[in-house]
């Protein structure tokens, strides 16, 4: 075994994927997530990215292939077992109750604990110390606040369930770019602290600056992968990223 699979705590194994019929989306993909690393995974629109992480995450279940947590093949365990794992999902659609209010939506987020008032509290504070425009907005409906500061509600309630493996799903499209390097710092504190994260992102510069390994998906499946340095030295990658930015502006 070599030391990047040791240290690997969840994969996809040629995982294929369809969402009707015969019409395969992932079509063969294999990733590997290292431990306490950012994996990002970047590539065109419609690659498979977003279908990537639901498979993931027991959204979808795959026809053929292994979705492996920690040496435990979970094909087709549903989402809130993956809560019960420690694995948190931020989707790339808006997730938020727009009509509650921020501390609410932060509540539900806490929901498999509810009895437990001191660990709810305990939450939220971590949440707010985290980021303070939440705390001064905490009675203000989650719908009322800019997209970035959605986005902080977003990241922060998945971090009520102290996770250590979080699945991030472009988590600053059409964010300002002030916000959005906000959340960059914010994720790239996360494996200090423990937690594996898995970066799906559009933003292929900034992925490749915070990730440690990525991967580029195409068609369903993996075309390159590498570290971060591999990314920045391999002509091949830079010519290939390159070709397809060019083609994502047209
Ligand atoms: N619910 C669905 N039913 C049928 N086909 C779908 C569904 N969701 C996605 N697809 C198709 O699956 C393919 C992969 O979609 P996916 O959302 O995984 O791509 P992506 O890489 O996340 O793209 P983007 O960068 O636009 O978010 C696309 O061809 C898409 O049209
Ligand atoms: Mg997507």
């Amino acid at each position: 075994m070599t030391d990047a699979a040791a240290d690997t705590v969840m994969e996809l194994n040629d995982v294929q994927v369809a969402y009707h019929g015969d019409i395969r989306i992932l079509n063969g993909l294999s990733l590997g997530m290292r431990r306490n690393r950012i994996t990002g995974i970047i590539g065109p629109n419609g690659a498979g990215k977003s279908t990537a992480l639901k498979t993931l995450y027991g959204f979808l279940k795959p026809i053929s292939g292994d979705v492996m947590l920690r040496g435990e093949r979970i094909n087709g365990l549903p989402p809130y077992e993956m809560v019960n794992r420690g694995v948190a999902y931020v989707p790339q659609n808006r997730s938020l109750f727009n009509e509650l209010s921020v501390e609410d939506n932060l509540r539900l987020g806490c929901w498999p604990f509810r009895r437990d008032k001191a660990r709810i509290a305990d939450a939220l504070e971590r949440v707010y110390a985290q980021f303070p425009i939440l705390k001064d907005k905490r009675t203000d409906m989650a719908g009322s606040m800019s997209g970035g500061q959605q986005r902080f509600l977003e990241l922060g309630r998945s971090l009520t369930l102290e996770p250590d493996i979080i699945l991030l799903d472009e988590p600053t499209a059409m964010i300002a770019p002030k916000l959005s390097r906000e959340i960059y710092d914010f994720i790239t504190t996360l494996p200090e602290a423990g937690i594996t994260v898995v970066l799906v992102d559009q933003n292929v510069r900034q992925c490749a600056a915070v990730s440690d390994h990525i991967y580029v998906l195409d068609l369903g499946k993996t075309r390159a992968e590498g570290d971060r340095a591999a990314f920045s030295d391999d002509e091949r990658l830079r010519d290939m990223i390159a070709e397809w930015l060019d083609y994502q502006i047209d």
